[in-house]
């Protein structure tokens, strides 16, 4: 077959449309309560300060990947998808299963053997970096289905004696199904994506520094990663100047009011970030969609699973106006503007 341009330039006219939602998380719940057994710390500390109320922990028995692809097959059972049909699994991770990648374990659960699967890293960004990673597929005509992958693991990665950071997170993964179609209505509207390795010392997971003995005059670094580390107060300072700053730009260039908006939709890690963001635009606090008394902060979980429980409760409605932000180590963060579809 001969190249032609002409046909190339005519498929970017593609719109992303979200079809399709789901979520999935651990048995094991715990309390704050429960977790003052533990660290010095009590549910009224932990509610007045971020809002999270107990997290979900995966136990025995169950897997991050196992997680996705829960959380996958029921976005795709809602986009009435056949999984054949799928061409791209996008897994947003930083605690995969495998660290060469989970995605392709996950793909063939699914069953979407048609489809190319990878991870991809941005810590609690990962979920809206992959969504608009996926999107340029779609976009530029090259694929037509996508599933979207936002999963963790961080109950393994916490110091489980660190009451400044034990609190804050937990297990769970959320999905959507975005698929390209040639139509005027737009689903995802427009973005922004940010990084600053500058102030990356804020939030890490950093492999540790010990070196084995291999041969005479040769050692190896030994594969194992320190627990989380966290300025608090500066991740804080940073979610709550970056976050609506970016969203202002974002909005700015689509021509939209903050008050044509139906649901903020940003990254579950503190209740006063979410509430503080929403001030600045003047949004009222019922357009704000929290979960966090129930899950913490499931880093690149957080904005999928969310989004699910508002379609599958019915608050949020095809049609509906959306602005997300994630935000996270890296640093990294980003916005996006979209209206949910739903099934076709
Ligand atoms: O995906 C991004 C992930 N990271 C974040 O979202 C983190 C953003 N930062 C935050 O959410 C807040 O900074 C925290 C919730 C982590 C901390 O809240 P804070 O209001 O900044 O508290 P603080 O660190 O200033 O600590 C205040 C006090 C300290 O005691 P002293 O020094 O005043 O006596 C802490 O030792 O609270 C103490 N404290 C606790 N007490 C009971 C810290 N953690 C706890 C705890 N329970 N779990």
């Amino acid at each position: 077959m001969s190249y032609c341009p002409l046909a190339q330039t005519a498929k970017i006219t593609n719109q992303v449309i979200l079809v399709g939602s789901g979520c999935a998380y651990p048995n094991q719940r715990l309390t704050n309560t429960q977790l003052g057994l533990r660290v010095d710390t009590n549910d009224s500390w932990i509610r007045s300060r971020t809002g999270i109320g107990a997290r979900r922990i995966i136990g025995p028995g169950e897997t991050l990947t196992d997680l996705s692809y829960k959380a996958a097959s029921a976005a795709i059972e809602m986009a009435g998808w056949d999984p054949q049909s799928i061409d791209l699994v996008l897994l947003a991770t930083s605690t995969p299963d495998d660290l060469f990648g989970s995605a392709p374990a996950v793909q063939t659960k699914l069953n979407a053997n048609n489809s190319v699967a990878f991870d991809l890293t941005a810590a609690c960004s990962g979920f809206l970096f992959a969504l608009i990673t996926a999107s340029q597929f779609l976009r530029t005509g090259s694929m037509r289905r996508a599933l979207v992958i936002g999963a963790d693991q961080l109950s393994s990665w916490v110091n489980w004696d660190d009451r400044r950071t034990c609190v804050l997170f937990g297990d769970g993964a959320g999905a959507v199904a975005i698929e390209a179609k040639e139509t005027s209505e737009k689903g995802l509207i427009d973005f922004e994506l940010r990084s600053d390795g500058r102030r990356g010392n804020y939030l890490n997971l950093n492999k540790t520094k010990d070196f084995s003995h291999l041969i005479e005059n040769s050692s190896y670094q030994t594969g194992s990663f320190s627990p989380i580390e966290m300025n608090g107060q500066e991740v804080y300072k940073f979610a709550v100047k970056e976050v609506p700053a970016i969203l202002q730009t974002l909005l700015r260039k689509t021509n939209t009011d903050p008050q044509m908006l139906d649901w903020l939709l940003l990254h579950q890690a503190n209740q006063r970030i979410l509430n503080a963001v929403a001030d600045r635009f003047k949004i009222s606090y019922e357009k704000v969609l929290t979960n966090l008394a129930d899950y913490g902060n499931t880093s690149a979980a957080t904005i999928p699973i969310m989004l699910d429980e508002a379609i599958r409760s019915g608050r949020v409605k095809p049609g509906d106006l959306i602005a997300s932000s994630g935000f996270g180590a890296g640093l990294s963060w980003g916005a996006a503007l979209f209206r949910w579809h739903g099934p076709n």
